[in-house]
């Protein structure tokens, strides 16, 4: 295990602090990307509630244990990128990697089983991961998600992809869905011996990476991306032919169920996921251009697929389920590099300049008012000087400026200047709400 780095004393010994940065893999969001976050967000909250998903906040940190069980203790998640640590109370807790444990964790804690089923919960929430940093993929990254807990019927997996598909559409992205069936638990057991059986003959061609798994977790050797290891899988069994009849007709259900709504997929034999708690149908959203060959497991924009027995797993009876989760850097990296036209955040509506103390408090009092009233109102209060603080509202886009003199606080009025074209005309400082509606509202001034 690596030392850890000694902590910045600087601070804390008094002296002048240099250079904070934010954490290796971790980012700010910053004011001018907010049109991407509010454009991904507002959509995704749209399609959860028009097809029934409602919210759900689970805390950011929780047990330990509860991932290790969840998600599996051999997979890539929890062996290498868990952030976690013993707390003041000696407590085993991490930092979530995911949330579809946590959501298990909240149904069986708040006895949701008693509520008709399927319930269906949407989040959208910070994610974390100690991985190796590179472009799509952070150490502190969000994911929103669709999870339909209590039903086992294949369309709810057909409806979970159809409204990802759609949903990443309307995004303005066009996606390539990947599917494969992993089978139930006993089906899948089968399927792993024979695997086994092949690679366990051809060990000394596999990877470092895939002899391990061959021990601890065979079926991610069809997730190998090394090149040395491709051959081995093109002859590897695949496992649409170990199915179960069950799991197989759900696979075709799902498939016919798709074809029904023109959802395009391919089927992925190679397709296994990187989280244990999976059974049956599995699906993972790749952007159109990079589907295909060379396609890097970072470049999914979401992934998902059905958890028939995670509830029980957890302690809780019996529960079929299925969810996906989509990232949001990925998508939005998707939205700037295809140069998606996502919509303006709201400009300013109107700017308040003042000249003059007695105007200032005057001003001040006012943009309450107007925000009373629904405007959305910047101001320069604390500034000097009109010419200065009308290139400001220039440069928010306001539609109007409000301004208030010296000579306008004795005379009762304020100016009213259109931005555009610069025309200005004084009106009565006790109208102007109303002669703001009037202009920007189209209201009719009544006396
Ligand atoms: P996942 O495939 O691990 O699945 O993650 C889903 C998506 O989150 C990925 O396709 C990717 O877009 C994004 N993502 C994952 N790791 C990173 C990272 N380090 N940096 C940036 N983005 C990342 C799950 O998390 C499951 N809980 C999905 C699920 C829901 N299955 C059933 N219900």
């Amino acid at each position: 295990m690596k030392k850890p780095r000694a902590a910045r004393v600087s601070a804390a010994e008094g002296k002048k602090p240099k250079g904070f940065q934010t954490l290796r893999g971790m980012k700010d969001i910053l004011p001018g990307e907010n049109k991407y976050w509010d454009f991904v967000r507002k959509k995704a909250e749209d399609f959860a509630l028009n097809y029934g998903y409602e919210r759900i906040e689970t805390p950011i940190l929780e047990e330990t244990s509860l991932f290790i069980r969840a998600v599996g203790g051999e997979t890539d998640i929890v062996a290498k990128e868990m952030f976690s640590f013993v707390d003041q109370g000696g407590d085993n807790i991490c930092l979530r990697p995911e949330a579809t444990a946590s959501i298990a964790r909240a149904y069986i804690q708040h006895g949701m089983v008693n509520l008709p089923q399927p319930v269906k919960f949407f989040y959208f929430g910070p994610m974390f991961r100690h991985d190796r940093p590179q472009a799509g993929r952070l150490r502190s990254f969000h994911q929103f998600g669709f999870e339909a807990i209590g039903d086992s019927h294949p369309i709810i997996d057909a409806e979970i992809i159809f409204l990802v598909s759609n949903l990443l559409e309307e995004l303005g992205l066009k996606v390539n869905v990947q599917i494969n069936s992993i089978g139930c638990s006993r089906c899948r057991e089968a399927y792993k011996t024979k695997l086994v059986n092949y690679y366990r003959d051809r060990r000394s061609s596999l990877c470092d990476n895939c002899k391990r798994r061959l021990v601890k977790n065979p079926l991610r050797i069809l997730d190998c991306k090394e090149e040395g290891c491709q051959p081995l899988k093109e002859e590897a069994p695949q496992i649409v032919d170990y199915l179960c009849e069950d799991c197989k007709n759900h696979f075709v259900r799902v498939l016919e169920y798709l074809d029904e709504v023109n959802v395009l997929y391919n089927l992925n034999p190679y397709l296994v996921r990187g989280l244990d708690y999976y059974t049956k149908t599995v699906f993972e959203f790749f952007p159109q251009e990079a589907a295909g060959e060379g396609v890097q497991k970072q470049d999914a924009l979401g992934g998902g697929g059905r958890y028939d027995n995670l509830v029980e797993f957890l302690g809780g009876r019996p529960t079929p389920a299925c969810g996906v989760a989509l990232g949001v850097e990925r998508i939005i990296l998707k939205l700037k590099e295809n140069n998606v036209d996502v919509p303006p955040l709201p400009a300013p509506e109107i700017f308040l300049a003042q000249l003059g103390e007695q105007a200032r408090k005057k001003i001040f009092g006012l943009i309450e008012d107007l925000r009373k009233n629904g405007f959305r109102v910047i101001h320069s209060l604390s500034k000097e000087g009109i010419k200065k603080q009308l290139e400001m509202a220039n440069k928010f886009g306001a539609k109007y400026a409000l301004i208030l003199g010296q000579k306008e606080v004795l005379d009762g009025t304020i100016i009213v200047r259109d931005m555009e074209g610069g025309a200005q005309e004084i009106i009565d400082f006790s109208k102007v709400v109303q002669e703001m509606k009037k202009k920007l509202r189209g209201d009719q001034i009544t006396n």
